[in-house]
């Protein structure tokens, strides 16, 4: 490989390191409404951590928590609270993905591994990131376990198929990064000279700035599309902005939301909602001026602003997002659930009303 696009397939899963895994497992089913397919631990061989795979449409998560003090991976929870550790992308080939790679600058966190097992040849190998977020490259073709060596699938006498209404998730749509002030560009030359990822739309503060908080943001793809990292940095404003926050509460970069898309946004949040997930909510007012802003959609907005599903037009078409609260007691990582009619930005017609919504929270968390 000269230069360009590395073969990279897809996003194969995220790996969220965190305090207690096997009660995530639960939060992730219960209200999320993820199956957990798989385990890892001391059962099946493991020493040091616990994990579980969870799984909704072609979405897999990898929960993992430190079984002892001596777990390499341990003081991440001490500094970031749960949160993404890594970011897995299958590849072709995990030793042409690694070696192009780290000649193109990266830093290099684990070589290339293969592991063989009676389920066959498991290769992966782990580069640096934003922060100590990690990539993943790895290749399961010669594979034929579950997962990775050392996962089994779980007795599904604890945990049966769930009874309630199912939520629909299809897709990682996209994943967020905030990263320090000035360091935006750094990360986008990253993903440009590492991976291959070509810019794809720019906001600059003008555009997503709020009273009191501002932020800049690019978006990174991969060549074929799949993979979409927007990389946030804070932007001056009056008051602390969501970003400086989140990079206080993490203690430093990291990810800051997972967008999940759907083909029913209204079903899919219905059901989350009947699962207790909390949603950020705009003001009513933001649903009289709908109509003015995007035109014609198949949705019904009294529907839509039940919900409090946003919505947003671009020259290609519609897109309906909404925005969960942190999914933990810090105020960092969060989810979106997104469904595309066309659109392939990100909402920015959103970000001024979302924003405000998100300063309400701050200011109650006392943050602002
Ligand atoms: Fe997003």
């Amino acid at each position: 490989m000269s230069s360009g696009d590395l073969p990279l397939r897809r996003i194969d899963h995220v790996r969220f390191f965190v305090g207690n895994a096997r009660q995530s497992a639960y939060f992730y089913r219960n209200a999320f409404g993820f199956d957990v397919l798989a385990y890892a631990g001391l059962e099946t061989g493991l020493k040091d951590e616990a994990a579980y795979l969870v799984r909704q449409g072609a979405i897999s998560f990898v929960l993992a928590s430190p079984l002892s003090a001596r777990h390499p991976e341990q003081a991440r929870l001490a500094l970031h609270g749960d949160g993404v550790q890594d970011i897995a992308l299958e590849v072709d080939d995990v030793e042409a993905a690694y070696s192009e790679a780290v000649r193109r600058g990266a830093v290099g966190v684990r070589p290339p591994t293969s592991v063989e097992d009676a389920d066959g040849v498991f290769i992966s190998a782990t580069i640096l990131a934003y922060g100590d977020t990690t990539h993943t490259f790895l290749n399961r073709d010669r594979y034929g376990g579950w997962h990775a060596p050392g996962f089994r699938p779980l007795d599904p006498e604890r945990y049966g198929p769930s009874t309630l209404r199912p939520v629909g998730l299809q897709a990682i749509d996209h994943i967020v990064a905030n990263v320090a002030e000035g360091q935006m560009d750094v990360w986008v030359r990253f993903y440009e000279q590492v991976l291959g990822f070509s810019q794809l739309v720019h906001f600059d503060d003008k555009d997503i700035s709020t009273e009191y908080s501002a932020l800049m943001s690019k978006v990174v793809q991969d060549g074929r599309g799949r993979i979409r990292f927007p990389i946030n940095e804070p932007a001056e404003g009056l008051r602390r902005s969501q970003i400086e926050e989140y990079l206080q509460f993490y203690g430093g970069p990291g990810v800051q939301h997972l967008a999940l898309s759907t083909d029913d946004i209204v079903t899919t949040v219905r059901a989350l909602r009947e699962r207790d997930v909390t949603f950020l909510r705009v003001p009513a007012s933001y649903y009289d001026l709908m109509p003015a802003r995007v035109g014609e959609i198949e949705e019904d907005i009294h529907g839509l602003a039940e919900l409090g599903i946003l919505v947003d037009r671009d020259d290609e078409g519609y897109l309906l997002q909404i925005f969960t609260a942190p999914v933990e007691d810090r105020p960092t990582v969060f989810f979106e659930i997104i469904q595309r009619r066309g659109a392939q930005s990100f909402g920015k017609g959103n970000f001024k009303a979302l924003f405000e919504a998100i300063e309400r929270e701050q200011a109650r968390r006392g943050t602002l």
